[in-house]
């Protein structure tokens, strides 16, 4: 099996980041997308002063350069939801967000193509267990979008594998024997779950419907947990929760826009604007207020964005953080402690533990049974929410694998399985 180049590839199209894996005997699977790495954050940045496009790191870095111009990032976040087939203004132009999608999964083909050098017009894509959570019918337009946007950038045969059981089959390659492994992918949108029984002998089957007990997933990820701990500590220093001069608090949903990533470019629009204005006129506390005003001209709600995304990944490693936000409002900054992070995102964290609790019930499977939880995705990272898991699962060993590359690389496998 698996003795030539695959004509498939496996795509791990990501919130945050993104993967393509194509199985070749000798080489890693792992295609490099973007200056020898394997992984091209899923971010567009069009600039404006020179109507150029950019993708991933280089999006990022022409976008806190300063360059004139509108990021996108966490697109995928948009399938499913009614913004897909809103517009955007970019660069002076009118577009719907389906086409920036379609321009990011066209660029993503390309450079898997050039570094694998050759063309692929067939794919396993991979998808969360939910897109959409508790809409089955979202859920399967979602689906459906991410087809349609494939098939118009040129791949004619296409199917979908879900992002956790791709990541079994890659751990699998590594097994001497049979484990029951939960696959716990954290990433930037979803938390998703497959309960397996893997070993070197059933990986040669090509029938596997036996061997997946279980799937489950909720639409919460590693962008949730920047929303919760922006909301919590940056957002307040700009007005959020504070007085308007009845004594009422201020309204909060330009305050929830800024802090979505996938929301953002529609804070800077003329009805945000409008809504801006209404809230300052009413607030007690202008000064606050004048920070928010600020950051909306400057187009800087990704640059906080980032901010406390690196406070969230330096609290997954440190009990304690700077948030810095001096570059924008001289002398403003604020420390954020673990107990700060934790109770930001305890819910998160208790409805992702949920998913897992509910997973093994349907599975009909005692939680000592499980051999493995094995971890991957970003959002793993995050010391509470493992915590939670590995608790639920008392006799499981916790491994990790490559935290961004193992879907890939299994939806590879499993595009050599189904096209060879
Ligand atoms: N060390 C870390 N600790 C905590 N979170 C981290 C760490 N490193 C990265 N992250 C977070 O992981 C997320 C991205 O993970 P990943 O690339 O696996 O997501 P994705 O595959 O793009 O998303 P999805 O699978 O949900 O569509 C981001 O939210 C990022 O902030
Ligand atoms: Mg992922």
């Amino acid at each position: 099996m698996f003795d030539a180049p695959s004509r498939a590839c496996g795509v791990d199209f990501g919130t945050s980041n993104s993967t393509v894996g194509h199985l070749r005997p000798g080489a890693e699977t792992l295609l490099t997308l973007e200056g020898g790495r394997q992984t091209l954050p899923s971010a567009v940045f069009f600039n404006a002063d020179e109507g150029s496009t950019h993708f991933g790191r280089d999006a990022m870095a022409q976008y806190l350069e300063g360059y004139e111009g509108r990021l996108v990032r966490a697109l995928k976040s948009l399938l499913g939801s009614s913004l897909i087939d809103a517009m955007t203004e970019v660069a002076g132009r009118s577009l719907a967000f389906r086409e920036l999608l379609t321009t990011f999964i066209g660029e993503l083909k390309r450079r898997a193509e050039t570094a694998a050098g050759r063309p692929f017009d067939c794919a396993v894509f991979g998808r969360p267990v939910f897109f959409v959570d508790g809409k089955p019918e979202a859920d399967k337009q979602a689906e459906n979008t991410l087809a349609e946007i494939a098939r118009a950038v040129g791949f004619r045969e296409l199917s979908f594998q879900f992002e956790p059981i791709g990541a079994a089959f890659h751990y699998e390659r590594s097994l001497q024997r049979e484990e029951l492994v939960l696959i716990a992918d954290i990433g930037g949108g979803t938390a998703d779950f497959s309960l397996v029984r893997l070993s070197p002998e059933r990986a040669q089957r090509s029938e596997r419907r036996d061997d997946l007990l279980a799937n489950g997933g909720v639409h919460i990820g590693g962008t949730d947990f920047d929303r919760a701990l922006n909301l919590a500590c940056a957002m307040p220093l700009l007005g959020l929760g504070s007085r308007t001069l009845n004594g009422a608090i201020l309204p909060s949903q330009l305050y929830y826009q800024l802090a979505t990533w996938h929301t953002i470019p529609l804070a800077y629009s003329r009805a945000a604007w409008t809504d801006f204005q209404q809230i300052y006129r009413m607030s007690a506390e202008r000064d606050k207020l004048d920070r928010l005003s600020r950051l909306i001209d400057q187009r800087a709600g990704h640059w906080l964005a980032l901010q406390v995304e690196e406070a969230k990944i330096a609290l997954s490693g440190a009990a304690t953080t700077r948030l810095d936000l001096g570059e924008l409002w001289a002398g403003l900054g604020t420390e954020i402690g673990h107990a700060d992070f934790a109770a930001a995102t305890d819910e998160l964290v208790t409805r992702v533990a949920q998913t897992v609790s509910e997973l093994l019930v349907q599975a009909c499977v005692p939680a000592d049974a499980v051999d493995t939880i094995f971890f991957t995705g970003g959002g793993s990272g995050v010391p509470q929410l493992r915590a939670q898991i590995a608790a639920l699962l008392p006799e499981a060993r916790a491994c990790e694998g490559d935290l961004f590359g193992s879907i890939g690389a299994g939806l590879a496998v499993e595009a050599a399985r189904r096209y060879g």
